[in-house]
């Protein structure tokens, strides 16, 4: 329990500006006022400092307060880094909470991702994963890895996770965990991992990450609409610990960025679709809102939403159109992630194309480290 909002009112200060004097997000103050957060004794200090009063009028017991202190610099390696969605989310998080930290390793096995994260974090990621000796990877305190979603086959009838794992890329994250034994991981996937196999392929590796390699782990569900990205994209988050943890699913997210924020405003004419389709289009469905992203599904019929519905790296391309003219622009889809606009663009349309739709949603994925790290550390 903690008296920051209290005391904030009292001194007529607004959250945005505690949150600028304490070097913090707002966002982050918000939880630490609503009890969902609790800050480590270095932020705490900055607040009471900020408010100027004793840290323990601030915290009812000082002893609350996350004594957590975070390596420094914290290290993280980012496997199956693409472009580096995890890269913006966790640096993201670090910067909210006050946090120095240090990619040591990432990896991919594709050039084009590797060339485009080369030019924009300064290093190339090493290629195949399963070919890199886990005993060779620097040591770390922290593993992301959005691994891909590939058929899995991990078999929940053969005994350890070498059995069952094997020949997954999974396997690979797993035998890294227990060469390396971080701290902490955050892991993504795709929704369909939830019931794959009814819900054998998700079980199998959570006992994987539970009983073999000893980890506290939770996972859930979520979507990147409500994390204040305008793109219908649901994706599972697993997380894990050496400590036990709870964590707090629930995320609020005021400002929510529209397909106003994402459109580009002077669109070259390539991305325009032929008058023909449009015509087409626009002769099988009428929106309701403007502007709007509209989704022709498999069997021809049209819909269409104020977001985009989840980008894929294959396809979007052609089943979604803005305003039912024209194709999103590999700016836009890289927006529709969260990427900010500083991420150069190196690579062809095509390839950006496809690494925007195989990326996570970088404001969903840093809430939830964000959140995440002062229970795992
Ligand atoms: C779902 S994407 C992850 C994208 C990433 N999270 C991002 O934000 O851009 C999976 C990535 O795994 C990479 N990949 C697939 N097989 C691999 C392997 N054997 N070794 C390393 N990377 C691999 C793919 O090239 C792809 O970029």
């Amino acid at each position: 329990m903690n008296r920051v909002q209290e005391i904030r009112k009292e001194r007529n200060f607004t959250q945005e500006q505690l949150a600028n004097f304490a070097e913090i997000s707002r966002k982050y103050l918000s939880n630490i006022e609503n009890q969902l957060a609790n800050p480590s004794i270095d932020i705490a200090f900055r607040i009471s400092n900020a408010l100027n009063v004793d840290i323990d009028k601030l915290f009812f017991d000082v002893s609350e307060v996350n004594s957590v202190v975070y390596p420094e610099p914290l290290k993280y390696i980012d496997l199956f880094c693409g472009i580096g969605g995890f890269r913006y989310a966790s640096e993201r998080a670090y910067n909210n909470l006050g946090i120095l930290g240090e990619c040591v390793f990432s990896s991919d096995i594709d050039k084009y991702a590797q060339d485009a994260y080369e030019a924009n974090f300064g290093e190339r990621p090493v290629g195949d994963i399963t070919k890199v000796n886990e005993k060779e990877i620097p040591d770390f305190d922290i593993l992301f890895a959005g691994f891909p979603c590939q058929s899995f086959s991990i078999c929940g009838l053969l005994k350890g996770f070498e059995d069952k794992a094997r020949g997954t890329l999974f396997f690979d994250i797993a035998r890294i965990l227990k060469e390396k034994k971080p701290q902490a991981f955050v892991l993504e996937n795709v929704k369909n991992l939830v019931g794959h196999d009814r819900g054998k392929t998700l079980q199998t590796i959570l006992e994987i990450l539970r009983d073999e390699l000893g980890y506290h782990v939770d996972f859930h569900l979520l979507n990147a609409l409500d994390f204040g990205l305008p793109q219908k994209r649901e994706r599972v988050i697993i997380v894990g610990s050496k400590k036990p943890f709870k964590m707090n699913w629930d995320f609020s997210v005021e400002h929510k960025k529209t397909l106003n924020d994402i459109l580009e405003k002077s669109v070259a004419q390539k991305h325009f679709a032929s008058p023909e389709i449009v015509a087409k289009r626009k002769s099988k469905h009428v929106a309701k809102t403007f502007p709007s992203i509209w989704h022709e599904n498999k069997s021809g019929n049209i819909s269409s939403y104020p977001y985009s519905c989840a980008l894929r790296a294959g396809a979007s391309y052609n089943y979604l159109l803005v305003n039912g003219e024209r194709r999103l622009t590999p700016r836009e889809m890289l927006r529709l992630q969260g990427f900010p606009d500083q991420f150069k663009i190196i690579v062809s349309d095509c390839q950006t194309r496809k690494q925007a739709g195989n990326a996570i949603p970088v404001d969903m994925v840093a809430m939830v480290i964000e959140r995440f790290l002062p229970m795992a550390f």
